[in-house]
């Protein structure tokens, strides 16, 4: 069954009563835009959950004054701009260094231990929205003496989340709100330790980031790209309907090594794919998996 997050949702709220007229958004009306756009730049919403497809395609015609569904049909297929701010509204990119830090406990606590006696680790962050989650991993695995037989991949199909990933440039503020959470995700360290503050932005020490890949790959067209031990795909799943995470699930399975471990979001698990008996649930509150079949 598809799940869909309340904060997704929430998000989306804020776009107030429709003056687009309710049934505008009906199936047989969007298909065909959905068509338009696979076709023509290669993105595949088809599969995405439809509650929140629906208001970020009505928050987005708001937000250019696009007045019916055939104006969004003409303006996104004839101008790759447009598709770009679409893309844009379509990655929700929220995200947040150790975010639900009692998933990190469970993690240094759970699977550390076994990590700890592999030779080389591979790591996949499939999702990885602008690199808060990728660098949370890079400081957890320095502080256990891992991080220099770690290679971290970590792929978005938005390539401007991407780019602020690849940067590792986050506000003072937003830093003080990680600085909680690393705390309560028991690190052993001062944050602080971790990047260097300039003006009211600070950026993630490079130590950090010399194992870091990031790439570009999308969930809904692209393949397995290598064999993981560990692969993170949190709060992503969230968006697409049960077919789509079904796939999704599969190319995840298809990823992992045998007894690799999966993490995802706090509402998410492997039963939304039918995967429950390829999975080992290690701790189900957080939502850490190991691949047994
Ligand atoms: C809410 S963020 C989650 C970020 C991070 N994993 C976390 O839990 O904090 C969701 C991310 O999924 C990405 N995403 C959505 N659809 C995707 C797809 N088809 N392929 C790859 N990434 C996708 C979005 O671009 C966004 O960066």
């Amino acid at each position: 069954m598809a799940i869909r997050d309340k904060a997704v949702d929430a998000e989306f709220r804020e776009v107030g009563p429709e003056k687009l007229g309710a049934d505008m958004l009906r199936e047989e009306k969007l298909e065909p835009i959905l068509d338009g756009i696979l076709d023509r730049y290669g993105y595949d919403f088809r599969d995405y959950a439809r509650p929140s497809l629906d208001r970020r395609i009505k928050a987005f015609m708001k937000s250019e004054e696009i007045p019916s569904l055939g104006g969004f049909k003409e303006r996104i297929l004839a101008a790759q701009e447009c598709m770009q701010r679409f893309l844009l509204t379509m990655s929700v990119s929220v995200t947040s260094m150790f975010r639900d830090p009692e998933f990190y406990v469970g993690f240094r606590r759970d699977i550390i231990p076994v990590l700890r006696t592999y030779p080389f680790i591979r790591i996949w962050h499939a999702g990885c929205s602008t690199g808060q989650e990728v660098y949370s991993m890079a400081i957890l695995l320095a502080e256990e003496g891992l991080y220099d037989r770690c290679r971290i991949y970590a792929t978005d199909m938005d390539e401007s989340a991407l780019r602020k990933a690849r940067d590792g440039i986050f506000s003072l503020q937003a830093m003080r709100k990680y600085t909680a959470n690393y705390i309560q995700a028991e690190g052993k360290k001062s944050f602080s330790d971790y990047y260097t503050a300039k003006y009211n932005s600070a950026i993630v020490n490079s130590s950090l980031r010399k194992n870091i890949v990031f790439g570009h790959h999308n969930l809904v067209s692209d393949g397995s790209f290598n064999e993981f031990q560990v692969i993170f795909c949190r709060n992503v799943l969230i968006f697409f309907n049960s077919r789509l995470q079904e796939r999704v699930l599969e190319l995840i399975h298809q990823s992992l090594g045998m007894f690799g471990y999966l993490g995802l979001g706090a509402k998410e698990s492997v039963s939304l794919g039918g995967y429950e008996g390829c999975f080992q649930e290690l701790d189900a509150k957080h939502r850490l998996y190991r691949k047994i079949a």
